[in-house]
């Protein structure tokens, strides 16, 4: 177990929190999904309640080590400030004697400080103990509410834990309740759904799933890769074709622990990937000179029947290219079938897949939608997250 920001008498303290501010913007540099904002949410509200100092720290995007006005968390402190309903003072830089002088002069009551952007510095990724050390100046207790980038050993997750006294927000406690419950103590049935464009991607998770879960219902573009190497048209749909092999002995390890992998027997198919493309249904086969966008109706209805008597589920990948309308009804069902279940834990990925469900307005619908992209999915395969482990023990 590790410490959690209860654990620690905040009063009179500065708290420095490793929030996940990477968030997707508009040319104009509009916060166009401000969902890793809200989730940051109840960490900063209790530190603020119990009588810290806020300090929080992120990246955004990848400057590679050097600053880009593009890339400024001042959008993010902007919409922070519209949600906290207070003013959220945007350092200059994340370490250094002006940041020292700006955040000598914040009012913890009534303000809350964002530094700039930690990958503004090389030394960020690199996790730099020196640099850990200048952003640990910054607090007196550290918290890592990032799940988002906890798979990432970087000086802001892994090396300031150092330097300070570590625990984890509420955000992070979350994630890995509910990812940890479906994972070491799911209620069977537990299905898992893939999708998503690449098997490569997916892999990692699948052969540490192989061992969990009673049935794996794969859809999106990886599947084309799975019902290739059995020998089934997929015409000119994307697959993988360095990744056969690896499909084949995913589909024989399945077939040995007696895992029903279920794939898609009719698909949505067009001629170019286009929305206004004329679209047909056709399946198994897909016919020569036409590609699969998304599952169809009667793998749907299979999916949904699956799902049905399922008491946990994991989704990580959409059925279809879900961003076009006319394409993502096979994500839509399923996600619609997921929010039905009474009495099930439904566990969304994150990335496309939360998008993907938030776009369709389901996601209070939901157990649990993951802020983290890459770490949901390391989570998934059974890695240790960097960012956790590196966490105090209660
Ligand atoms: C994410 O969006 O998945 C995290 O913020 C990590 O970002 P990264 O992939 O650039 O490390």
């Amino acid at each position: 177990m590790k410490k959690t920001i209860r654990d620690f008498d905040l009063q009179g303290k500065k708290v420095l929190i490793r929030v996940d501010f990477n968030v997707p913007l508009d040319k104009d540099l509009n916060v166009t999904d401000d969902n890793r904002i809200r989730a940051s949410l109840p960490t900063i509200r209790y530190a603020l309640d119990h009588g810290a100092q806020v300090v929080l720290m992120s990246h955004l995007g990848r400057p590679e080590g050097k600053p880009v006005s593009s890339m400024s968390l001042s959008p993010a402190a902007n919409r922070l400030s519209e949600l906290l309903g207070k003013p959220v003072i945007q350092c200059s830089d994340c370490v250094g004697p002006r940041v020292k002088e700006e955040l000598s002069r914040l009012n913890g009551k009534t303000q809350v400080a964002l530094l700039e952007n930690l990958r503004f510095s090389p030394a960020e990724e690199k996790n730099d103990a020196s640099f850990a050390k200048q952003l640990a100046e910054n607090g007196d207790i550290y918290i890592n509410d990032a799940f988002g980038s906890s798979h990432r050993a970087h000086a802001s997750i892994e090396a300031i834990t150092k330097y300070l006294p570590a625990g984890a927000g509420f955000l992070l406690e979350k994630e890995i309740q509910y990812l940890g419950d479906a994972m070491q103590n799911p209620k069977k049935p537990f299905v898992a759904v893939l999708g998503g464009s690449k098997v490569s991607d997916k892999i990692g998770v699948v052969e540490n799933l192989i061992s969990k879960v009673d049935k794996i219902l794969i859809g999106g573009a990886m599947a084309y890769t799975f019902l290739k190497v059995q020998g089934i048209g997929i015409g000119a749909s994307k697959y993988e074709k360095d990744r056969l092999d690896l499909a084949k002995t995913v589909l024989d390890r399945a077939k040995e622990k007696k895992v029903e992998i279920l794939l898609p027997v009719d698909h949505v198919c067009v001629q170019r990937a286009d929305e206004r493309a004329p679209i047909k249904i056709e399946g198994p086969a897909i016919p020569e000179g036409w590609l699969g966008v998304d599952i169809g109706p009667k793998t749907i209805a299979l999916f949904s029947k699956t799902l049905e008597t399922a008491k946990t589920v994991v989704w990580n990948g959409p059925m279809g290219i879900f961003e076009m309308n006319p394409f993502s009804k096979g994500s839509h069902e399923i996600a619609l079938t997921l929010s039905r279940l009474q009495g099930a834990a439904t566990v969304i990925g994150g990335g496309d897949t939360a998008a993907c469900v938030i776009g369709f307005g389901l996601d209070n619908r939901m157990t649990h939608i993951s802020t983290g992209g890459g770490a949901s999915l390391e989570y998934l395969e059974g890695k240790p997250l960097p960012g956790v482990a590196a966490l105090q023990d209660k």
